[in-house]
């Protein structure tokens, strides 16, 4: 099979990394890809969001299966656009992909199938959102609507804090994305996230993983795209990942079809894990990144299979048989990042080996050298019997990196350690 898969980030490398393990493909190209798909894929210069050109390079190229991995490109419309030329993609549907595109339209849908989830009112007027605000105590969060690449989210624990919240927001700092805005309900828990294949109303569930979303040791520091992962999170019982699937993914699925939706595609639930259960955060129509770096080493099956079947509408027969060991994967950002930062930095890398392998997230190879060509770098990401050994190795693995000018959490996985 020839595949394209369409982004550029940590999340696709591992996509590409797992699609070239197996027997059945035989050529994959990545649009636009990056640096660390070399030897795996061609990458080609086309945007994740330029509809027509990725519609030109799958006929060109004659794919038999697109892959999406961002958000933007299920919500251009990309899954419409190839379903419409009758093109094999993986992804669902713009009108699908509102359960990310929309927190609104998610959360109203969670509350017409009882999906447990914080309380929340969406308001696109100011002075009705500052009145209600100062009805109601701190914490809460505020959230802009639409899209705005995890930065829309801000959790206020003070009154002012929230009224600066909305102004921000409601002033346009989003644009269209933060038109409305949702004060919501502030969950306190460990946080979790749950993917699941999602083919109607089949549910696959993928195993769990935990994200370290602020830049600094400890959950200090300004929230990023991520910052590691890591996977099995052995804190959470089983009977809570368990109940997850059964009350919110399950009837999320059967929601959507209730409502319409063709949903094929990951469902992503990033949730918390509450003293009354786990409750829905956020749902994302996708892989997530940086999760996806640590749960695609864990996966045995062929990965092709399922997308395969998911993309056609036939999910119900596969299994998905995971390894034991434990996956940790940790970010070297740049020094500065998520806020301004320089790139064209000089990388020396080691090689991959079968238990540690670097995804890379914004590399170039230039004039025979890698450097860096973005915020987040690299996923130095390792398997082992257990969650302490895989942190051990992915932090060897680390220091063999050539990166002066890096940046790294040194606590990615401590709190699954507590129980492990
Ligand atoms: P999101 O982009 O919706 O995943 O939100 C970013 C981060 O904000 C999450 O990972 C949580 O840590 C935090 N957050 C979002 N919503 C809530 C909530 N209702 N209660 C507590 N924390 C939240
Ligand atoms: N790791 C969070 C996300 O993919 O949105």
């Amino acid at each position: 099979m020839r595949i394209l898969v369409i982004g550029n980030g940590g999340r696709e490398h591992a996509l590409v990394w797992k699609l070239a393990q197996s027997p059945q493909v035989t050529e994959i190209f990545a649009a636009p890809g990056n640096g660390g798909m070399k030897g795996l894929a061609s990458c080609v210069p086309c945007s994740a969001t330029d509809v027509e050109g990725l519609l030109r390079l799958a006929e060109e190229k004659a794919i038999d299966l697109t892959v999406i991995g961002p958000e933007a490109s299920l919500l251009a419309g990309v899954a419409d656009a190839f379903e419409e030329r009758g093109l094999a993609v993986f992804g669902p549907n713009r009108k699908a992909a509102q359960v990310e595109g929309s927190k609104r339209f998610a959360k109203e849908l969670m509350q017409r199938y009882n999906i447990p989830t914080g309380s929340f009112q969406s308001f696109s007027d100011k002075g009705q959102a500052l009145t209600y605000i100062r009805r109601h105590k701190a914490p809460m969060v505020i959230k802009a609507d639409g899209l705005a690449a995890g930065k829309g989210v801000i959790v206020a624990h003070t009154t002012e804090e929230a009224e600066n919240a909305v102004n921000t927001i409601l002033d346009g700092s989003f644009g269209e994305a933060g038109k409305e805005i949702l004060v919501e309900e502030y969950l306190m828990g460990q946080e979790i996230s749950l993917m699941a294949f999602v083919d109607g109303e089949i549910v696959v569930p993928m195993v769990p993983a935990q994200d370290h979303k602020p830049v600094f040791d400890g959950d200090q520091g300004a929230n990023t795209g991520g910052m590691g992962a890591y996977s099995p999170v052995p804190q959470i019982p089983d009977t809570v990942i368990q109940q997850a699937i059964t009350d919110i993914l399950q009837p999320m699925a059967r929601g959507m079809v209730q409502e319409g939706l063709d949903y094929r595609g990951v469902l992503y639930a990033g949730l918390m894990i509450t003293q009354e259960g786990p409750k829905v955060i956020e749902f994302n129509a996708r892989f997530g990144d940086p999760e996806t770096q640590v749960i695609l080493p864990r996966m045995k099956t062929d990965l092709i299979e399922i997308l395969t079947r998911v993309s056609q509408g036939d999910l119900a027969e596969v299994s998905i048989q995971w390894r034991e060991e434990a996956c940790v994967s940790v970010v070297m950002a740049v020094k500065g990042y998520p806020g301004a930062y320089q790139v064209g930095d000089p990388l020396t890398l080691p090689p991959d080996e079968r238990d540690r392998i670097l995804f890379h997230a914004g590399t170039r190879y230039h004039a025979g050298k890698w450097e860096t060509a973005g915020g987040r770098v690299l996923g130095v990401t390792a398997l082992g019997t257990d969650l302490q050994t895989a942190r051990q190795k992915a932090y060897q693995t680390v220091e063999k990196v050539g990166f002066p000018q890096g940046h790294y959490r040194k606590d990615i996985g401590v709190k699954g350690l507590i129980s492990d």
